[in-house]
């Protein structure tokens, strides 16, 4: 069931798509707390218990701390701050998996509920990126005050000025014309590398996996390996070369048995004539390996 102050919430995150420079928020702007808002008993069951504590529809909608409070739709950079659902966030860090062998970054990261909620619950080592130095600030003292300096870190800067190759887990709340700015980055980041997005689709970057909840949906993609060149293949004592060609995570293949293949990360499947797979793992930039099977790399394509 969609809930009328998420929709709002929705309708405000679509309209911001025209928000592509630092400008005020326009005097139209529909004030999302003024929308129809849910009784207490309508609230996600993991609302913090402090929150719903407070007992008032008003303290379910208020943000920030003693010295900032922050609008739901105020002006970002290029977009506004919308904040992500708490269910939503766990579910999508629990679709990636996250351990504490990770390092998430959210790029726009608000008040810092992302990163805190990863290093909170999931144990991993988090990093916010916020244009916004008030947000920056607000989200360093929510983390401070749970114990997590060390774990998380913010830091104020332009997303697209910044270099966020070493996270293992990217997430972003932004909007579809941002995502597909940043995809070049992103495609680039290691093999195997999640990437998360609430409610924004890559265009045609595929997602691998869609991530519903009754409060929003969000995408998951694993960055995949480039395999993409002419290979040659050992399958069973057999020799062949093969060419492969790849669109994100799907391949097509010519040569030999192979007809088509997908990556997930660096994890492969290529598809054979006869129907049947083989699976294995690519190893760097030059080798793919499978029980009863391995490839070299010949040469670009
Ligand atoms: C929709 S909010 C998402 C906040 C948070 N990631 C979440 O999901 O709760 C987008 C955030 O991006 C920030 N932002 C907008 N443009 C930015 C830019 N170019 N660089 C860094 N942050 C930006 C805004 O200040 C805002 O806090």
């Amino acid at each position: 069931m969609i809930r009328p102050w998420l929709l709002g919430l929705g309708l405000l995150a679509a309209r911001a798509a025209a928000q592509v420079t630092p400008v005020p928020a326009p005097p139209s702007l529909p004030d999302p707390l003024a929308a129809p808002r849910p009784r207490l008993i309508d609230l996600p069951s993991d609302l913090s218990p402090r929150v719903v504590a407070l007992g008032t529809d008003e303290a379910a909608n208020r943000h920030g701390d003693d010295i900032y409070q922050p609008q739901v739709g105020q002006p970002g950079k290029d977009v506004i701050w919308v904040p992500t659902p708490e269910p939503l966030i766990r579910a999508m860090l629990a679709a990636a998996r996250v351990t504490p062998d990770d390092f998430v970054v959210d790029l726009g990261s608000g008040d810092g509920r992302i990163p805190i909620i990863a290093a909170r619950e999931f144990g991993a080592r988090a990093h916010g990126i916020d244009y916004n130095g008030d947000m920056v600030a607000l989200a360093r003292r929510l983390a401070d005050r749970q114990g997590l300096r060390g774990k998380v870190s913010f830091q104020r800067g332009d997303i697209f000025e910044s270099d966020f190759s070493t996270a293992s887990v990217v997430t972003l709340y932004l909007l579809p014309s941002l995502n597909l700015k940043l995809r070049p980055q992103l495609l680039a980041l290691r093999p195997g590398t999640r990437v998360l997005s609430h409610a924004f689709d890559m265009g045609d970057w595929e997602p691998d996996q869609v991530i519903r909840t009754d409060v929003a949906t969000g995408y998951l993609w694993f960055v995949p390996a480039r395999v993409e060149g002419r290979w040659a293949f050992e399958v069973q004592g057999q020799r062949f070369a093969a060419t492969l060609t790849q669109k994100f995570q799907n391949l097509s293949a010519r040569g030999g048995p192979l007809t088509s293949g997908r990556l997930k990360g660096n994890d492969i499947t290529l598809a054979l004539a006869n129907g049947r797979e083989l699976k294995g793992r690519v190893l760097g930039d030059d080798r793919m390996v499978g029980p009863g099977w391995s490839a070299s790399r010949i040469a670009p394509r």
